[in-house]
């Protein structure tokens, strides 16, 4: 009796503590991913403490593993890069921390992709840092992950750069998330996206272009963007100071004829040939004069740390033979300073206007910013804007006599994207500025469309439903 009663607790006993072994051995964090971080991610996480986690994982593991969901949503994405898939991979990972109901799976981040940023680390609300921390910590194992590689499928596995592998291997299920900004996806990246169980696009006009160039139908899923329309909400702020922040890098601002209250256009693009800021200042340059009262401002960062966007400029006009009206140019203010990402509605909020002619987009981020602080917009309608842009919510820019234009450089030359109107830019911009109350409305209607379709809790529960509907194939 005495001995059966002892026999049974050291059965107990030892299974415990296989529970325990196994996990600690087997987490893919620990497996995979802890080799491979980057010299400034380690520092980070040291300074974060996950110094204790990374090297002894069973700390965490050991909060009653058994009381866990037995299903990992293991997000991979470039976290702390500052980039484009870094805020769209926080848009969905606060919009699901704060509205989804997990229940039957548990929420887990692994950087992957593109490379870190201290900057943008430090600029983050503390609560999102201990987010990350938190998170962070949350291990999955392999079988129990469903993985979302979340960056250009070049940087999935076996990744053509370095960087942490994605998926990792033996994950349960498989979701590249990716976009693309001209009309087709090149081979290699076909063949990426079929060796996913999944992939997500944010619009249909992704879904198109990559079922076009040979990804499979079954495979391919709209999961559209967030956007935080609480955060980017107009009444909560008062303008920035425009004038103190931007360098004013043509015409000059005593020179105007009609100084008060200028009608500010203001466009935010990395600096690169795709965003059409050669089709912008044209328009812009032709259309108006220093006694118009208007005021061009342009927020960007170099692409390849490459600066002195004043004499771009100036060289481009130069070289576009654009001719200098008698009462002079009208004002053109580049801000190149780094703008934390707190300031941004303070940003819009100093606008009239927000412009962006590109030439193709993946989603198009400050342009859904801009319609969220409803500001109205004149955006290229092409490529994925063309998934929220409407006449009755903003300007949408028409291509030229729809002429499509050849990507003449880098890796993906010979593919097509739009060739803006610059005649209709122009004409835009300057009917935005003469009919002030419908271009108010066209603002209000935008923010109204960002709440109802892309709000945090709106798309929260669009990825809800798909992992949902992922999980019934799986169990
Ligand atoms: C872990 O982090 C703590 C601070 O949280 C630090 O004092 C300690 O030296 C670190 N240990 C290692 C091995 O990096
Ligand atoms: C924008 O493009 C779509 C097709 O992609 C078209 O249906 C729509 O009419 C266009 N809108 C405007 C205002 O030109």
């Amino acid at each position: 009796m005495k001995s059966s009663c002892f026999f049974s607790i050291l059965v107990i006993v030892l299974a415990i503590s296989v529970s325990f072994i196994i996990p600690q051995t087997n987490y893919v964090k620990t497996q995979y991913l802890n080799p491979t971080i980057s010299p400034l991610l380690s520092h980070i996480l040291r300074i974060l403490g996950f110094n204790r986690t990374i090297l002894n994982p069973s700390k965490s593991a050991s909060t009653s593993p058994n009381l866990l969901p037995n299903h990992c949503l293991l997000w991979m994405a470039p976290f702390f890069s500052g980039g484009g898939y870094c805020s769209e991979a926080w848009s969905y990972i606060l919009a699901l921390n704060r509205y989804s109901k997990t229940s039957n799976f548990r929420l887990s981040i692994a950087p992957h992709g593109d490379s870190d940023n201290f900057q943008f680390w430090e600029g983050l609300p503390v609560e999102m840092q201990k987010l990350a921390s938190e998170l962070y910590q949350t291990q999955c194992r392999p079988e129990e992950s469903i993985a979302i590689c979340h960056s250009e499928p070049g940087a999935w596995s076996p990744p053509l750069f370095q960087t942490t592998p994605c998926p990792p291997p033996n994950s349960r299920f498989t979701i590249g998330r990716t976009m693309f900004e001209t009309d087709r996806v090149n081979p290699e990246h076909v063949k990426r996206c079929n060796s996913m169980d999944m992939v997500w696009v944010p619009t249909e006009f992704h879904v198109s272009s990559f079922v076009n160039s040979g990804v499979d139908p079954s495979k391919v899923v709209k999961v559209v963007q967030a956007i935080d329309t609480e955060f980017f909400d107009p009444i909560k702020y008062t303008p920035l100071d425009l004038s103190a922040l931007g360098n004013l890098v043509l015409g000059s601002s005593s020179e105007q004829l009609n100084p008060r209250n200028p009608f500010v256009f203001l466009s935010v693009f990395k600096w690169e040939y795709r965003k059409g800021w050669d089709v912008l200042l044209q328009s812009y340059l032709k259309e108006f004069d220093s006694s118009d009262g208007v005021n061009l401002y342009l927020l960007t960062n170099p692409y390849h740390s490459d600066r002195n966007f004043g004499n771009k400029i100036l060289e481009f006009i130069h070289d576009s033979k654009l001719e200098k009206p008698i009462n002079g140019w009208a004002p053109v203010y580049v801000i190149d300073s780094h703008i934390a990402q707190v300031e941004f509605p303070r940003l819009y909020k100093a606008a009239n206007a927000f412009i962006l002619p590109s030439r193709g987009e993946g989603w198009g981020r400050p342009i859904v910013e801009a319609m969220a602080m409803s500001l109205p917009v004149i955006a290229t309608n092409w490529s994925g804007p063309t998934e929220y842009l409407t006449k009755v919510n903003s300007y949408p820019l028409s291509i030229d006599r729809n002429r499509m234009s050849e990507v003449t450089n880098g890796p993906f030359k010979g593919h097509l994207w739009a060739e803006p109107s610059v005649d209709n830019l122009m004409f835009l911009m300057r009917h935005v500025m003469s009919n002030p109350e419908e271009a108010k409305s066209k603002g209000e209607k935008a923010r109204q469309d960002m709440i109802n379709k892309f709000s945090p809790e709106i798309v929260a529960n669009i990825v809800f439903d798909q992992i949902q509907g992922i999980l019934e194939k799986l169990d």
